[in-house]
């Protein structure tokens, strides 16, 4: 009886829990017009920063990019052709490279430490995503479809949306990074199928986003936010949420041994990337490539770090902001870029200069911010307000403090924020 008497409790429960949801929860269908119109997990806009890993048996080779494979065996690249001749017995196949992938200095807790210090949100509130490849380069299965002219989807049937749903299920991405997408329609990889699951079903409905690359003819225009391109950034407001994907090494996403210093981007160019980006709307996702023994080569590492130590200085410019909608960058001083708070008073604006627009000299007008004489101005990592005058007809000159070397914030890039600016709208 007691027994029976839960079991009913339990069935309402279930069927009020069931009503609830429905009511709030929407259904998305699979096509594009109800997928694009899912609101983006806040979580996402807001940090801004992600680090992106390519690691794998292209490690090994770490030679070229992370595309070695192909450019060996499918573009017959000669410089690939010659590195192999060079240095493998001639028998020598890509999948020899596998066992060579022995990651023995894998130390999850350091890496983990690196990306925090990087500012990629810290350990408790890190999201972690996935990247997928829909396509192969030499899956036989792939290849017949291909030849099909993808009127079949064998290849989609038993290898890729298996694995879509698996790593889903087993891994609980909050990010699915899909790729490999430009040879075949989203028709052929059911891509507006698995989204749909992946946005009322999957276990991570809630908290999961996803990108643009889905089919030919899909990239740019439909999905969670859009990539457009590796290493987007159009220097200009766009109207949908969109991400800069790049990389430190400025020539690819998998190591390469052989990369000199001069590939890798400096600090000011860095933070140049990540500042018009956020500035114009998008999120950054800095790319880092380990080595087949698991290592993060220290000038990954001290790139990431030092981006850290400028956002634990000047992240309340960079996290939960909002594109300015008056200007994204300065009218009348170069590399000055606009970011607003989304929370707070909507009168406080950042205006954050980079490195080769720092003042040399003792003020630093800009054009684009209204004051009268009731604003204050700082600068992050400079104790005190900053005395300034309103340039008449618009614009501020801002008195720059005779700082001594210490008392000076680092100069990849210097952050003024000005509260109570006058121009209209802010957000
Ligand atoms: C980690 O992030 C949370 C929320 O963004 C913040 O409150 C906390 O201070 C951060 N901790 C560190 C060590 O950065
Ligand atoms: C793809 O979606 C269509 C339409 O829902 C369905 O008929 C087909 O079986 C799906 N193909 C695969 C491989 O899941
Ligand atoms: C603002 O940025 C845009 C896009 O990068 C550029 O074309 C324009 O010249 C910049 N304005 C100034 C004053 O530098
Ligand atoms: C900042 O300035 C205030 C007032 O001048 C002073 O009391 C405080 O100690 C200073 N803080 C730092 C970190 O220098
Ligand atoms: C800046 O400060 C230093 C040291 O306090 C002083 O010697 C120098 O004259 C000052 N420069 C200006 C332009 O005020």
């Amino acid at each position: 009886m007691y027994k029976m008497a839960r079991t009913i409790v339990s069935l309402t429960t279930n069927v009020f829990l069931l009503l609830f949801s429905l009511a709030l929860s929407v259904k998305y269908e699979p096509n594009w017009d109800s997928l694009d119109k899912r609101p983006l997990p806040e979580w996402y806009d807001a940090s801004k920063v992600g680090i992106f890993i390519h690691w794998g048996v292209f490690s090994v080779p770490s030679f070229r990019s992370e595309w070695f494979w192909w450019d060996w065996q499918g573009a017959k690249d000669k410089d690939v052709i010659a590195f192999m001749q060079e240095n493998y017995r001639p028998d020598f196949t890509y999948a020899d490279f596998a066992p060579k992938f022995t990651s023995e200095f894998f130390n999850p807790e350091q890496w983990a430490d690196i990306f925090q210090a990087s500012g990629a949100q810290n350990k408790t509130s890190i999201h972690f995503g996935l990247y997928h490849s829909l396509f192969e380069w030499f899956h036989p299965l792939y290849l017949q479809d291909k030849a099909n002219k993808f009127t079949t989807q064998n290849f989609v049937k038993s290898k890729t949306l298996p694995e879509l749903y698996e790593i889903v299920n087993q891994y609980k991405p909050d990010v699915i990074w899909s790729d490999g997408d430009w040879e075949a329609l989203d028709t052929y990889w059911n891509s507006t199928e698995f989204i749909a699951w992946l946005y009322n079903e999957s276990p991570v409905k809630d908290t999961v986003v996803t990108n643009d690359r889905w089919g030919v003819g899909v990239m740019c225009k439909h999905g969670g936010f859009l990539t457009c391109s590796d290493r987007f950034n159009p220097g200009k407001l766009q109207k949908r949420k969109w991400e800069n994907a790049m990389t430190i090494d400025k020539q690819s996403w998998g190591y390469r041994r052989n990369a000199p210093l001069s590939d890798y981007l400096t600090m000011d160019e860095l933070i140049q990337t990540l500042v018009e980006t956020v500035s114009c709307g998008g999120n950054i996702l800095i790319n880092v490539g380990p080595t087949h023994d698991g290592r993060i080569p220290p000038v990954f590492e001290e790139r990431l770090r030092q981006l850290g130590s400028w956002l634990k200085i000047n992240g309340e410019a960079i996290y939960n902001t909002d594109p300015w909608m008056s200007h994204q960058n300065d009218t009348l001083t170069p590399n000055v870029w606009y970011t607003t708070p989304v929370f707070g008073p909507a009168n406080i604006l950042y205006a954050i200069v980079l490195s080769s627009s720092i003042p040399r000299g003792t003020t630093l007008t800009l054009g684009a911010p209204r004051v009268d004489n009731q604003a204050t101005v700082t600068l992050f990592g400079y104790n005190g307000t900053l005395s300034y005058k309103p340039v008449p007809g618009g614009g501020i000159t801002i008195n720059i403090p005779n700082m001594s070397v210490k008392d000076a914030p680092p100069t990849w890039a210097w952050v003024f924020r000005i509260i109570n600016i006058k121009n209209k709208p802010v957000h």
